[in-house]
């Protein structure tokens, strides 16, 4: 899908190209001289904390205690053949177009994204008041005084590393974002395809920057399908259910009444709130946003298990890979950004549960019984998520498991805390609520309420073979996660 955009800036980007690669040669010369001298230092003050004796980088015991994951983002930072080591060791299938990237590219020292120069970009926050000039044909730039979104200097505390974090979540724009300049333009439609302003009169997710080209434009972050906008406040972390991507792209086209493909235009229909494509290949395959709640717990990442967790530094890669890649593989961000983004990501805690009226104690205990009984075999860790199963096994829609994209063959658990209010349910966002994910009816041909289609919902059958009123009990203890 990413590709597909890419295309389309192919023109802009090959005329810029040339005056880029002179610029970027001389900065990423510049830069490495000050990466250089960082990492001395910042070597030299390890050896005296950790390991005085051999001035190397020391691992305690448990990598996902704080002080572990300091340690492995120092190597992660300094030791390229352990990145390398960690990538080949994260990726479940080698053989998906996400791993043959990545192994064709990363981790290299000298050629392919190893070569590409730093970018930490200047970003600001885009208004309503700019929604309004880009109506009135007004164009929007950033003052070049703006401060770049990062100033060099490496956090030592864990507190450093996640402010820097939520930072990049919230101001590293991905990419350039055609469709939604125009959609903002218009903010009863971007409010109908599920794009808000907060309370404060700024759009979460949605920057106005400098783009690598000199060029002023408006560019998306993690957080505009990562974070949600409710009663005005912004909460990371939680996904943006309401985010229609494809009707956004469809209403790009009709305004602008450049042509899109009738095929494309009939995908981009059933897209619907709430799902985005985020592989790297043409097909347009849109998943269902997650929640970032309690990643740190599960031992693989996405939905398909695409990545093996094996520590901090695997889901720092996932960003650093994601983000060059979104930015059409012309610039890499900062290692360091792509680690405060990982620790970032592992702070995020679900805001409280909605209060409703408490369940009774003794339904609780009933649900919570038949819960180790009937799903914690699966749903096994901290979290409530857990390893890999078949996705035969699972029997859920099989497109994501199997695709070439990042398909294992196998889905994950997802974490189920907060999974009140995460629907809909399953990878695809099919089933619109927990009753409907233990009900029998969802298995039947007359099943009509999912969201997607009508007709049956097969698999995950985990339940559906209670009686109603065990299945009752599961839903209430389900609703206190
Ligand atoms: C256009 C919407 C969109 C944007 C922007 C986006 N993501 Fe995602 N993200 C998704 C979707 C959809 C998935 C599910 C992919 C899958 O499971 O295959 C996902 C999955 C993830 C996961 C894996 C979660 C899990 O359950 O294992 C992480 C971590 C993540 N995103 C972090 C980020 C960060 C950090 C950024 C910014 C650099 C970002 N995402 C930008 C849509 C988005
Ligand atoms: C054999 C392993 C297994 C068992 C047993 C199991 N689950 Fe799951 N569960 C999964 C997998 C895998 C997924 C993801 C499926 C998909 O997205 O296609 C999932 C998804 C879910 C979801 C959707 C969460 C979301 O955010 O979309 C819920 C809710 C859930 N399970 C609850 C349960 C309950 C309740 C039970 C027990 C009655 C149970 N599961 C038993 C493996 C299991």
């Amino acid at each position: 899908m990413i590709e597909r955009q890419a295309r389309a800036h192919r023109l802009e980007v090959t005329r810029t190209i040339a005056a880029l690669v002179i610029v970027a040669a001389a900065a990423a010369c510049k830069r490495d001289a000050d990466v250089n001298a960082k990492v001395s230092a910042s070597a030299n003050a390890d050896a005296g904390a950790h390991d005085a004796s051999a001035g190397a980088i020391a691992t305690p015991a448990d990598k996902w205690s704080e002080e572990g994951m300091l340690a492995e983002g120092r190597r992660y930072l300094d030791d390229a053949d352990f990145r390398r080591a960690t990538l080949v060791e994260s990726l479940s299938n080698p053989a998906n177009t996400y791993s043959r990237q990545r192994l064709d590219s990363y981790g290299l020292k000298t050629k392919a994204w190893d070569l590409l120069p730093e970018w930490s970009p200047q970003s600001i926050p885009f208004t309503t008041a700019m929604g309004d000039d880009l109506r009135a044909k007004r164009a929007l730039a950033v003052d070049p005084t703006t401060p770049r979104l990062w100033d060099g200097k490496r956090p030592t505390t864990m507190a450093g590393w996640i402010a820097l974090g939520r930072e990049v979540f919230t101001a590293y724009p991905l990419r350039v974002e055609v469709y939604l300049e125009q959609t903002l333009s218009r903010p009863e439609l971007a409010a109908r395809v599920g794009v808000k302003p907060a309370s404060d009169g700024t759009y979460p997710g949605v920057r106005l920057f400098v783009n690598v080209d000199g060029k002023s434009a408006v560019g998306i972050t993690c957080a505009l399908c990562h974070a949600s906008v409710k009663g005005g406040s912004v909460v990371a972390g939680d996904a943006r259910r309401e985010f229609d991507y494809g009707a956004m792209r469809l209403a790009y086209h009709d305004a602008t009444k450049v042509p899109i493909e009738a095929e494309l235009a009939r995908r981009m229909r059933t897209w619907g709130p709430g799902r985005a494509d985020v592989t790297e290949d043409d097909d347009e395959d849109p998943v269902a946003i997650p929640d970032l709640w309690g990643l740190k717990h599960q031992s693989f990442l996405t939905q398909a298990g695409t990545i093996k967790h094996t520590g901090p530094a695997a889901l720092a890669i996932r960003q650093e890979t994601q983000i060059l890649h979104s930015n059409h593989q012309k610039v890499r961000p900062p290692r360091e950004l792509a680690f405060a983004l990982a620790m970032y990501i592992y702070s995020l805690t679900p805001p409280p549960a909605a209060s409703g009226e408490a369940p009774s104690a003794a339904k609780l205990e009933t649900g919570q019984t038949l819960f180790k009984r009937h799903c914690k075999n699966c749903h096994s860790n901290e979290a409530y998520g857990g390893g890999p199963v078949a996705a035969e096994r699972v029997g859920t829609d099989q497109a994501l498991a199997t695709g070439q994209a990042r398909g294992t063959g196998k889905y994950r658990p997802p974490a189920l805390l907060r999974v009140s209010a995460a629907g809909p349910y399953f990878h695809h966002g099919a089933v619109p609520t927990l009753e409907d994910v233990l009900s029998p009816d969802r298995l039947g041909a007359s099943y009509a309420r999912g969201p997607l289609a009508k007709g049956a919902v097969p698999g995950h059958r985990y339940g559906t073979d209670l009686p109603a009123e065990d299945r009752a009990a599961l839903v209430t203890f389900l609703r206190t996660l």
